[in-house]
This record gives structure tokens, sequence and C-alpha cells, in this order.
């Protein structure tokens, strides 16, 4: 994204229109005041700077960047050279102040263009400094993701590490760094095979790969194997448009777009990769009902009050990963049909119902997994009214988030089973009272509203 500050309120709109039809969001701003704002709550990659005599602030503003946030690409805008000799500066001490170049008016949008695809491209890549800063912190907060797969754009928007040990790091790139594909290569050399985020920085690493995708799509590339398999798995998922009818569309489509990226993240580990590829063939209708799960999880964080982005995550790999156990029983076991059989303690039922614990084992070597994931995986069979399973746990006892899992995937294949809509299912749930007694009634009031 582009902040232009400009107080020439004819340009600025001009130049905005004109970055928008070239796909290049834009905010534009009329003073200095805003400009420090603006550049405080968003990240922006470049800002394009007015400055002509009558407007000392520019100066101001441009050192206001250039101590706050020194990574933030400057490109000032003159009227004419005249503008230099008004404002009694050269174009060396602008440059000294922090601006990556100095133009004209007439070619601000060209070069504002052209700058912004060479950020893409990889033109202006400069080798990165490796400073490296040996950081102690909890293995807990970290997610790992193999060097070989690990994608980014120039710039990198978080923190990088490399593990030493136990709870041991370096920071081996800072945010907003140019990054280099050779100083990874740096450390692939050293026989380093993973790198580090922190967990936090998750959502963006994750965001950043959909975006990379979505270019692809987008330019109509020839789709690498590995793409084309990861989308495939994604689009059989959401074929059956049936199973979304009625739900409210905006939260639809967010949902489905956070549940893909997670899923492709939680795919770039070669550990869970092999896993989620064997449930996906496990049969015909897993991959949907994970999918499923996690968008129905989704629609209920979004309309609960003490949910947030982060539990939106915690939610959505839960459900992705919460029935990886059903790898580990037989089809027998598999084929149970829980809502007939409850309460006949056949050989498959007492099988079937081993599954949670098996998913959690399966998940507890993976150290960039939270612990509320795992959480979540183990305790999603457990029901409000302590009938659940492993545990037999009831009410506030359940992980709170297991609860909203719990509904969403006996939800899910409620609705696969029946081959109906979710509005058609609800209506048929709703008065059951054995049904209704299981779950949470605050995540069923959540995703009724999730509905049109
Ligand atoms: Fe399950
Ligand atoms: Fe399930």
């Amino acid at each position: 994204m582009v902040l232009v500050c400009v107080s020439d309120k004819e340009f600025g709109k001009a130049l905005g229109d004109e970055l928008e039809k070239n796909d290049r969001k834009n905010t534009i701003v009329y003073n200095s005041k805003d400009a420090e704002y603006e550049i405080s709550k968003k990240q922006y990659r470049a800002v394009l700077l007015g400055m002509h005599a009558s407007d000392h602030q520019g100066i101001d503003l441009l050192k206001y960047i250039k101590l706050n946030k020194p990574s933030l690409k400057v490109i000032i805008v003159l009227n004419s050279h005249q503008d230099l000799h008004d404002l009694d500066m050269t174009k060396e001490q602008l440059i000294n102040l922090g601006a990556i170049e100095v133009i004209l008016k007439d070619e601000a949008l060209g070069f504002l263009l052209q700058y912004l695809d060479s950020l893409l491209d990889g033109n202006l890549i400069k080798n990165a400094e490796m400073k490296e800063e040996k950081v102690v912190a909890n293995d807990l907060d970290f997610s790992s993701i193999s060097i070989d797969d690990f994608y980014s754009e120039n710039i990198l928007m978080f923190d990088l590490y490399v593990r030493l040990s136990k709870n041991k790091y370096i920071k081996v790139f800072n945010r907003f760094e140019y990054f280099s594909v050779e100083s990874i290569k740096h450390y692939a050399r050293k026989g380093v095979d993973k790198l580090y985020l922190k967990e936090k920085d998750r959502l963006i690493y994750i965001q950043n790969i959909n975006l990379q995708l979505k270019k692809v799509l987008k330019k109509n590339q020839a789709l690498s194997r590995k793409s084309a398999h990861m989308i495939k798995g994604l689009v059989d998922s959401y074929a059956e448009e049936i199973y979304f009818n009625g739900l409210k569309e905006e939260t639809l489509i967010e949902g489905k777009e956070l549940c893909e990226n997670i899923y492709l993240a939680l795919r770039r580990e070669s550990g869970i990769k092999v896993l989620l590829e064997n449930f996906e063939n496990m049969d015909v209708n897993s991959n949907t009902h994970i999918f499923l799960t996690a968008i129905f999880s989704s629609i209920i964080s979004k309309n609960l009050s003490w949910t947030g982005k982060i539990t939106e995550k915690y939610l959505i790999e839960g459900s992705l990963l919460h029935d990886l156990g059903m790898l580990k029983i037989s089809d027998s076991a598999r084929k149970v049909n829980i809502e007939e059989n409850e309460k006949k303690q056949s050989f498959e039922m007492i099988e079937y119902k081993k599954h949670p614990s098996l998913s959690f084992e399966m998940l507890r070597p993976f150290s960039f997994i939270s612990e509320q994931v795992k959480q979540i995986v183990y305790q999603h069979h457990e029901q409000v009214n302590g009938t659940g399973f492993p545990l037999g746990l009831s009410g506030i006892k359940i992980f709170p988030l297991a609860k909203i899992i719990c509904f969403a995937s006996d939800f899910s294949k409620c609705i696969i089973r029946r081959k109906s809509t979710p509005m058609q299912t609800l209506k048929s749930v709703i008065h059951d009272s054995n049904f209704i007694s299981k779950y949470d009634p605050e995540c069923i009031e959540a995703f009724i509203k999730g509905f049109n």
C-alpha cells in the first residue's frame, strides 16, 4: 500500500485514481499531520511526499519517518527544480534525510508504478546485512517453516529466526528488512532446515502465501504441480455449494479465505502435510468434513463477543486437524454412526472413541501447533451435558474452544449425511432436545447469527 501526501488536491486525487487503476492500493492525505497518523496506524510500502517552498511541513514529516519508521521508503515529489532552490535544499540533503529519490510531479505515476513493480520483481533487492541477534524465548511462541518451502516477498513483514536449541533462537532478519534468497541459502548451506517466526506473525505469513497464490492465478500462469494440488483439495471441498446455502455471504467468504490460508500454511510443514494427505484419501467425505467444521467454527467465532483473530485461527487449525486420529482406527470403527449407536458399547464404538486421544498424540510432536489447538483436538467430542468422550467432562470444565468445534463438527456430519442445507438441518435439530442438550447454547446462538 502506498501513502500519498500532497497539498495539491487535484494532483492527489488524479494520482490516487491512476494507482487504483493499476491495482495499487493507496491512501491520499493532504497534510503531514494526517500522514503521520496513517503511518503510525498502517503498514505502507512507500510514501510519495509532495514538497514545495510554501510547505515546510514536508521536511518535518521526512524527519519523523526517518526517526520512527526508518525502513519506510519516501519518494519526494517537486513541482519543479525551482522548489529545491526555494527550500534551500539539495537533492543529496533530502536523500540524507531519508528520501530514496527526488522526482518531478509529472514523473510521479510512472516512477511509483515502476518502483512498486521492481520491489515485487526483486530488482531492488540488496544483500541483507545479517545482523544476528541471540534471543531467549519460549519454543511454544514460535512456528516453524521448512527452509525449502519458505516464501516471502522482498520485504519481510515479520522477524525471522533460526533455532539454536531449546528456547534459544537467533534473529536472522528484522521485520521490514530486504529479504534475499541468497541469505536464506547461506543458512541452508550451514545445515539449517527450518526457519521460525513468532506465533503472532503466523497470520501475516499465511496472508502472504495466499496473496502469492492469487497473483499466480490472476496472471493465469501455469500452476506448479504443488500449487495445483493444494488448490484442488480446497476446490473439491467447496464444490457442493448446498452446504453453504443460506449463510451470510460476507462472513462465509471471509471464513473460506481464512480456512484456505491456514490449510495451505499447515501443509507447508512436511509432517502435517503427509497426515493431511492421508486423511484426504481416507474417504470421500473426510476433507469436506474438516473444511465444513472449520468454516462453521469460523462463523461461530465471528459471532461471539469473546473471540478474536487468534482464537479464530486456533479454531480453524483445530478443525482441520481434529479427526486425524481416524487414520489410526479400523474402517468399521470409522463408520460408526454415533447418533444412532450412542448407547451401544460395541467393539467398534470403543475404538471410535479413541480417535480424539489419537489425534492429540499424533500432533504432540509438532511444537509449532499451539497447546490451545491440541486441547481443542483432544476435547472435540466432550459435550456440555457430560455425555461426551474421552473424559466425559461437562459444562465449564470443557475447554471453551473445544465446545465450538464439537458443535461445528457434529453439525457438519449431519448435513453431509443428510445432504441438506445448513438451514434445513438446523430447523430439524433445533427442536430435538436430546441433540441441543449436548452443545453450548452460546455456540448455537452464534451459529444462528451467521444465517441471512
Ligand atoms: Fe471427531
Ligand atoms: Fe469431526
